[in-house]
């Protein structure tokens, strides 16, 4: 499973979600366009919000999935959104991406800003080789993201999503180690490789080894 943390940006605070974030969360997944591209419940009651953000949310991570964020504003600490990882691959290490950004704070580059930040985290941080995002070929704002979050475009995937009663088709985006910009690669090319290695074989050893270099 991912470890607990927290990331930041330079506008953002990326941490878990908790009982304080059920109002919004409520609010941002009641939200028409929140529903019309994501297979939410409807209606999104006081109820979803609270199991999402004291229970769901948490279970991802524990049960090794992925990990979920409460995407906030790191001055006014307000929730602007969500963004996590699901559907991990622990042997290819691989993992995909999802996000939705609050009503409130939609426009401003937000989607993008916190997917970078939890890319290097993924790419560097823990290893991993390979991120994808998948969006609903109309759903052209979420295609946006991808791109300016520096992801490539691979292809469409048929009749790939459901939401709400309908099939649609996906388009799969991705990003590599290699497609993040220099200044923010890790250095050394052979310690990465070993490490890599290291989290294929044995995710334990390198979780154990991580807990001691943030000690
Ligand atoms: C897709 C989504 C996450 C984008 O978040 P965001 O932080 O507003 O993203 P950006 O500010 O980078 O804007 C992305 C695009 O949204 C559109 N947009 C701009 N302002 C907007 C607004 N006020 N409201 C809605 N969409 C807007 C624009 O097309 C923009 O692209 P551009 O900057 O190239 O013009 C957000 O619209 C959302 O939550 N949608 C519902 C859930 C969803 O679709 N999740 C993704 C499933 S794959």
């Amino acid at each position: 499973m991912f470890p607990e943390t927290v990331l930041r940006s330079r506008r953002l605070v990326l941490r878990a979600f908790g009982n304080g974030d059920i109002p919004d969360t409520r609010a941002s997944c009641s939200d028409p366009i929140t529903q019309r591209w994501l297979p939410l419940p409807r209606p999104y009651t006081l109820d979803d919000a609270t199991a999402w953000c004291t229970t769901t949310a948490h279970a991802m991570r524990d049960s090794g999935d992925g990990i979920q964020f409460a995407i906030t504003d790191a001055g006014t600490k307000r929730l602007m959104g969500q963004v996590g990882l699901k559907k991990t691959d622990w042997r290819a290490l691989v993992s995909e991406v999802g996000y939705w950004v609050s009503p409130w704070a939609r426009g401003h580059g937000i989607a993008a800003e916190a997917t970078r930040t939890l890319a290097h985290w993924l790419l560097t941080d823990q290893c991993f080789q390979r991120m994808e995002l998948r969006a609903a070929t109309e759903n052209t704002a979420s295609q946006a993201v991808a791109l300016k979050a520096g992801f490539h475009r691979e292809g469409t995937l048929r009749n790939a999503g459901f939401v709400h009663g309908a099939q649609v088709d996906l388009v799969l985006f991705s990003l590599l180690p290699g497609d993040l910009r220099p200044s923010l690669r890790p250095a050394g090319g052979h310690t990465l490789a070993a490490m890599t290695e290291e989290r294929r074989r044995d995710p334990a050893a390198q979780r154990r080894r991580d807990t001691r270099l943030h000690s």
